[in-house]
C-alpha cells in the first residue's frame, strides 16, 4: 500500500480483538535458535516485521512456517552464524539474534542494525553484557563479531544513560542461558515482553528467576528443548485502539487485552476524565465527560511507554489546555510533531519535551509517517480531523 487516506469525523463503536504483542513475539522466534527441537509460536501477529523474522531465522538454516498465526520452527541440516546485513537493517530488533546465536553455537556475527528516525540507537548495552559472559567482540566491516570457547555466568549491571534497555535484556538472557555458572543482570529491563521471553525460556528448560523485576538471575543449563508457547497480548495495540474510541468520541469494547501491563497509560486516560470500565480480559472506553489535558513523562516500564508517545500526543492536540510531554527515552522522537502541526495542531518542541495547547479541531492534511507509532499518531489524528488525511509512507505502520 502506497498511501492511508481517511476521511475524518467518524465516531468509532464496536468491539475489536487484540493480536499477540509484536515485541514478545520477535525476541521469543529468535530464542528457538537455542534448541534443535521444534517450538510452536502461537498468537504470532501477522506484519512485515513478524515476517522479516521468519526470513532471518530461514537465512540462518532454521525451517519456518508461519500459518494462522502460529510459527513452527525446526532445525534445518545445520545453522549458520551470520545474520546479514540486508535483512538487520531493515529491522532493529533482528539484532537478537545474536545472544541465541552466541548461546548455541560461541560464534556469532551479525550487522550492527545503525540508527533510526527516532534517534541513534546504540548497541553499547548487548554487547557489555555478551563480553562480561566472556566473549570475544570485534566491529568487522559493519558487522559484530562475537566468539567464545565458552561463555561464563558473570554479575552484569546493564542500566545505560536512558535506564535499562529491552532488547539488551532479550540477548543477555539468551546469551546466559546455556552459558556455564550463574549469571545476574542488575538494571535489567522490567517490560512485560522481556518476562515473556523469560516465560519461553524456562519452558525450554531454562532455569530463571526474578524476570519483570530489575535483577534476573540465570543459572545455565547444559541443553533446551522444544516447547509451545502463546505470545501476551500487544498492549502498544490495546493502547492505540483506547486511544481511537477517545479520539472519535466512540465506544469501543477492546478484547484480549493484558490490563495490569496498561497501568500507566490507565491512570493517565482516567486523569484525563476517560470512563473505562474493565472486566477479566477486555476493557470498554469512552468518553464521560470532555477530556482535560495531562502532562506526561515517558519511562522505562511501568512508566508510561515511549511507545505510547505519539499517540498520546494526537489525543492531546485537541484537548481543552495545555499538556506537557516529555520523552525520556528517545528524546528525539517527535517527528510527529511537525506533521500533527501540518494538520493545525498547536504543539511546540523544546528539547525533550513538547507542549501541546489544545485546540477545538484538527483539518486533514497531506501528511507523511516517519515512524511506527508516528503512523499510529496520525492515524488517529485523521480519523479525528474535519476533512481529508492522507498518510503516506505507510510502510511504517505496515512493519507493525
Ligand atoms: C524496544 C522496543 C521498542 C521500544 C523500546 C523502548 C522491541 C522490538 N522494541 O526497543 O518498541 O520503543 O524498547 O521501550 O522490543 N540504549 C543504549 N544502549 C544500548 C541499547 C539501548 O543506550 O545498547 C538506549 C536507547 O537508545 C534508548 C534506551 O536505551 O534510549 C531504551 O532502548 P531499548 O530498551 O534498548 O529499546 P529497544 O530494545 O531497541
Amino acid at each position: 500500500m502506497d498511501k492511508l487516506v481517511i476521511e475524518g469525523g467518524v465516531t468509532l463503536k464496536g468491539e475489536v480483538t487484540i493480536s499477540g504483542a509484536k515485541n514478545s513475539a520477535l525476541p521469543i522466534m529468535a530464542a528457538t535458535i537455542l534448541t534443535d527441537d521444534a517450538c510452536i509460536i502461537k498468537g504470532v501477529p501477522v506484519l512485515r516485521d513478524t515476517n522479516t523474522m521468519v526470513k532471518i531465522l530461514r537465512s540462518l538454516g532454521k525451517c519456518v512456517e508461519f500459518e494462522n498465526g502460529v510459527v513452527t520452527v525446526t532445525s534445518g541440516k545445520s545453522l549458520n552464524h551470520v545474520a546479514d546485513y540486508k535483512l538487520v537493517s531493515t529491522m532493529r530488533a533482528s539484532f537478537c539474534v545474536l545472544g541465541p546465536l552466541l548461546g548455541k553455537l560461541k560464534k556469532a556475527k551479525v550487522s550492527l542494525p545503525g540508527g533510526c528516525i527516532i534517534g541513534v540507537r546504540p548497541v553499547d548495552l548487548h554487547l557489555k553484557g555478551i563480553k562480561a559472559l566472556g566473549a570475544t567482540i570485534d566491529i568487522e566491516g559493519g558487522y559484530v563479531v562475537a566468539k567464545a570457547d565458552k561463555l561464563k555466568g558473570n554479575h552484569i549491571y546493564l542500566g545505560g544513560v536512558y535506564g535499562s534497555s529491552v532488547l539488551a535484556t532479550d540477548n543477555v538472557m539468551m546469551a546466559a542461558v546455556l552459558a556455564h555458572g550463574k549469571t545476574v543482570i542488575e538494571s535489567a529491563a522490567c517490560e512485560p515482553e522481556v518476562a515473556d521471553l523469560a516465560e519461553f525460556l524456562i519452558k525450554m528448560g531454562a532455569k530463571i528467576t526474578g524476570h519483570g523485576t530489575p535483577i534476573i538471575e540465570i543459572e545455565g543449563v547444559a541443553h533446551l528443548h522444544g516447547c509451545t508457547h502463546t505470545v501476551i497480548p500487544d498492549r502498544i495495540e490495546a493502547g492505540t485502539m483506547m486511544l481511537a474510541s477517545l479520539i472519535t468520541h466512540g465506544d469501543i469494547s477492546i478484547k484480549n487485552v493484558a490490563i495490569h501491563h496498561l497501568g500507566a497509560l490507565i491512570d493517565k486516560l482516567q486523569e484525563a476524565g476517560a470512563a473505562l470500565v474493565k472486566s477479566d480480559h477486555a476493557i470498554r472506553v469512552r468518553r464521560k465527560t470532555r477530556l482535560k489535558a495531562v502532562n506526561l513523562t515517558t519511562l522505562p516500564y511501568p512508566g508510561f511507554p515511549t511507545d505510547m508517545q505519539a499517540q498520546m500526543m494526537s489525543l492531546m492536540s485537541i484537548t481543552p489546555g495545555i499538556s506537557v510531554v516529555t520523552e525520556k527515552i528517545y528524546p528525539d522522537r517527535f517527528m510527529h510533531v511537525a506533521e500533527l502541526n501540518r494538520m493545525g495542531a498547536n504543539i511546540q518542541r523544546e528539547g525533550p519535551h513538547a507542549i501541546v495547547s489544545g485546540i477545538k479541531e484538527l483539518s486533514g492534511a497531506p501528511v507523511m509517517a516517519s515512524d511506527l507509532r508516528a503512523s499510529a499518531c496520525l492515524v488517529l489524528a485523521g480519523l479525528a480531523a474535519k476533512g481529508e488525511t492522507a498518510i503516506s509512507r505507510i510502510y511504517h505502520l505496515e512493519r507493525g
